[in-house]
């Protein structure tokens, strides 16, 4: 079974076929980053625009990739949400044109669901479930139990900022640009974390909840309180910001593996991209008997392979029969099933 996947929820348009047995077998993302970098953030109108631009060549691409055409395409999967409405239309309405022309049935993917099974696309593939994941993005912060496709149970989230979006903030106050995880992460590379004392929000309190609003008011009164906040300084508040992140994550992360019995952790999303949170994870993990699984780079930020995966497992599993859905921006992985 090909399975073609289509990616557009935020600033990446992205296209790919996913083929029982062999894996990815033609991909490609047309990232939005510097677009939207002058202006400190992801404008929706611009990025509904971009992927109109972009989409149907990049389709064409892919399958021209892929050495095939639509009649050797057995389904299409969408990510239907969550993300940003107009977004998700383009992706969804050019789905579902492509469809009805070529005869293919469209799936709607939950895009945290993609990321959820992305580590299945690396050769050690998905740990047996149960299974923990965090999923670290812009837009969420998630410790979720995984029964089996489509059983889900949220054990902890952030109740305010999410830590990608810390990252984010923080690299402004850094005068880094957006996206401020990758920058903030190559700056730590030459910063000592111990020069400022970061607090660990929630950290310690009996749940698996998360709050980043905290720290990223006290990043920005740390850089005030700096009298040379030189180059130097810089890189040391970009360590001790990664750090006190990566530190809540883990710490939170283990805790919830343990309060539930579950020996496998999987960490997704954009923050997942993370060297110094991977490395923590698993130093932390063989002390706490937890084995990490983690997506390959590329299928740790938005991409359109997670889709088509996804997707494949719903489509094997005969979920394409219902037509009556539309893109959502606010649905929950706790509605799937
Ligand atoms: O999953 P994703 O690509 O898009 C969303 O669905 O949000 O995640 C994007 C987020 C951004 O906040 C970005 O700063 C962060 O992931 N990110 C990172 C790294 N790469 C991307 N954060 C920390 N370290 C990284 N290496
Ligand atoms: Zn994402």
């Amino acid at each position: 079974m090909r399975i073609l996947g289509i990616e557009s929820s935020c600033d990446e348009t992205a296209v790919a076929i996913y083929e029982g047995g062999k894996g990815i077998v033609a991909e490609s993302v047309a990232s939005q980053i510097e677009t939207h970098a002058k202006f400190g953030g992801v404008v929706p109108e611009v990025a509904s625009r971009e992927h109109l631009k972009v989409l149907p060549a990049l389709t064409q691409q892919v399958l021209s990739d892929a050495d095939c055409d639509w009649s050797s395409i057995d389904g299409i999967a969408v990510t239907a949400g969550p993300g940003l409405m107009g977004a998700l239309l383009v992706g969804v309405s050019y789905a579902r044109s492509a469809g009805l022309v070529n005869d293919i049935p469209v799936l709607p993917v939950h895009h945290m669901e993609g990321h959820l099974f992305a580590p299945g696309l690396s050769p050690e593939g998905l740990p047996a479930f149960p299974f923990m994941s965090l999923l670290v993005s812009g837009g969420h912060t998630l410790l979720i139990r995984v029964d089996g496709l489509g059983q889900y149970k949220v054990v902890g989230q952030t109740i305010d900022d999410a830590a990608g979006e810390c990252f984010d903030k923080a690299a402004r106050v850094l005068g880094l640009p957006y996206p401020g995880g990758p920058e903030i992460a190559e700056l730590a590379t030459s910063g000592d974390a111990t020069q400022f004392k970061l607090p660990r929000p929630m950290m310690h309190k009996p749940n698996f909840n998360f709050s980043f609003s905290g720290l990223k008011t006290a990043v920005m009164y740390a850089a005030k309180g700096c009298e040379d906040f030189n180059a130097q300084a810089k890189a040391d508040l970009a360590a001790a910001t990664e750090e006190a992140i990566a530190d809540v994550l883990m710490k939170k992360a283990m805790k919830a593996c343990q309060a539930e019995d579950i020996s496998s952790l999987v960490i997704a999303g954009g923050v997942a991209a993370n060297k110094t949170l991977r490395e923590k994870l698993k130093q932390d993990s063989a002390k706490h008997g937890v084995q990490v699984f983690v997506p390959d780079l590329a299928y740790c930020t938005d991409n359109a392979a997670m889709i088509a995966y996804a997707g494949f497992l719903r489509f094997q599993r005969g979920d394409h029969i219902h037509d009556d859905w539309d893109a959502n921006p606010r649905w929950k992985l706790e509605d799937l099933s």
